[in-house]
């Protein structure tokens, strides 16, 4: 939906190759976290490069109402003078966190361990996702939350007032969760102890190291004798210190311009400063595996997290792989771009262990394999799993409408998908694209797409 609430219908026709450079925005983990850190912190800290798509400006006005001094400087540039751990003040109006799981999440892991109560709501598809995956854990440390059936928003939040530190072994791969338990273990006297049996992302870890909290991470033998696992422990209660943060920019969102380019002839695009942080880069390997024309170019090092410029050349000889289920986390919002990249690839594409992508933005192997039969792709799915019969370079037949369910990464890969098959391929609503990559429109038609707004059908009136 438009900002406005009406559907933004899109499509995308193949057109000439695509070319140049796209800067795509600021990573979206790290934008949240900087906001949510800046705000726990004693000073001003300073944000270069913060995405402002919709997620993130919902997370900076939740850290305003908890007491937060947020101010947005123009391009990218925002400060945040925080309150200090434990210093978050009530909130006078609801907490709206839109479209974002991570927002809300995260949020409510800050604010569990303060003495002070909010309500959270957000849009159709948050109010639908499982959210006591973050209170069941928030509950150990002494906080009450009141929500509907089955743990959905809209839910206040009781903080404790006498918080206790935890040890919570991880039911599932998220890091929104980890990060929600460790945001709680801010204020908890002691010790709070996170194990993961799979590596998540650690923005959270990195960076609270980086606002000067003690926190270690140690790799052990698992208990069941089974590989390994990952003990991250927390010590309350630190004096966070107000940093400089320079963002890099999303290796989510470069997915969609790197991988409309592999797929479209002709096609070379470079995508500078690209944060490459490992349990972030699953996607880069699997396509190099596939066959995939990548190239890194100036490997660095900026602000504790690795970052490169990307190269994507047409690349038409992929073959399908089996992508390995222990890459999942590295790669969780990359299967459905992955997805349409598979149907241009020749052979079987197989994604197992993707049992999260039910509880996204929407159920993401449910949209994708509907649009994707839709335009003439064969499918097949499980519970935690989905197979792509791939259809050669050019193969794909096109020429349907699929439904974007209030989801930005199922509208983007649509529409990448229409810049490479026979025929135009329409998304009923753009309008969630806000959410997380708010230029990707006039990135892709600068760099060649042929992007409309309305329905294929319409004929294409321009935007
Ligand atoms: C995120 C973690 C992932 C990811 C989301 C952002 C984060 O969710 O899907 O887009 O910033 O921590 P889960 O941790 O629930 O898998």
């Amino acid at each position: 939906m438009s900002a406005h609430g009406q559907p933004v219908p899109m499509h995308a026709r193949r057109a000439g190759p695509l070319r140049g450079q796209a800067d795509v925005p600021g990573d979206k983990s790290i934008s949240h976290r900087s906001l949510i850190l800046g705000a726990l912190s004693v000073g001003e800290t300073r944000i270069t490069g913060l995405l402002e798509g919709q997620d993130v400006l919902d997370t900076a006005a939740a850290m305003a109402a908890f007491g937060a001094q947020v101010e947005n400087h123009g391009g990218g540039s925002w400060s945040v003078h925080g309150v200090g751990v434990g210093g978050f003040a009530e909130p006078s109006q609801v907490i709206d966190c839109g479209n974002s799981g991570t927002g809300v999440r995260l949020v409510m892991g800050a604010m569990a361990t303060t003495p002070v109560t909010a309500s959270f709501t957000g849009d159709a598809s948050l109010n639908k996702r499982p959210m006591g995956r973050v209170t069941d854990p928030l509950a150990l440390f002494g906080a009450r939350a009141y929500g509907r059936e089955g743990g959905r928003l809209p839910m206040t939040l009781v903080g404790a007032a006498e918080p206790v530190p935890v040890t919570y072994r991880l039911p599932v791969a998220s890091a929104q969760v980890k990060s929600a338990v460790l945001l709680a273990g801010l204020n908890a006297p002691g010790e709070t102890v996170v194990i993961e049996r799979v590596p998540t992302r650690d923005h959270t870890e990195r960076m609270l190291a980086g606002f000067g909290a003690e926190i270690e991470t140690v790799e052990r033998p698992a208990e069941d004798g089974q590989g390994s696992e990952h003990v991250i422990t927390l010590r309350g209660r630190p004096e966070l210190r107000a940093q400089d943060i320079a963002v890099p920019r999303d290796p989510s969102s470069a997915a969609f311009p790197v991988c409309a380019a592999l797929i479209t002839e002709g096609s070379d695009v470079l995508v500078p400063n690209i944060g490459l942080n490992p349990t972030r880069a699953g996607l880069f390997t699997t396509l190099q595996e596939m066959g995939a024309d990548l190239t890194f170019e100036n490997m660095r090092e900026e602000g504790g997290e690795p970052v490169a410029d990307l190269r994507a050349r047409y690349s038409p000889d992929m073959k399908g792989i089996a992508v390995p289920p222990a890459r999942a986390a590295s790669m969780i919002d990359e299967y459905p771009i992955l997805s349409v990249v598979a149907s241009f690839a020749e052979g079987e594409t197989v994604m197992d262990g993707v049992e999260e992508l039910r509880v996204k933005e929407c159920d993401r192997i449910d949209a994708m394999a509907r649009g994707l039969e839709a335009c003439g792709v064969r499918i097949e799915e499980g519970p935690a799993r989905m197979v792509v019969h791939g259809m050669g370079p050019g193969g794909v037949p096109g020429g349907a409408t699929a439904a974007t369910r209030l989801d930005h990464r199922i509208a983007m890969s649509f529409l990448c998908l229409g810049m490479a098959a026979r025929q135009p391929v329409a998304v009923d609503d753009a309008g969630p694209v806000v959410t997380s990559f708010p230029i990707f429109e006039t990135l892709m038609r600068d760099l060649g797409a042929d992007l409309r707004r309305g329905g294929a059908d319409a004929g294409g009136q321009g935007a």
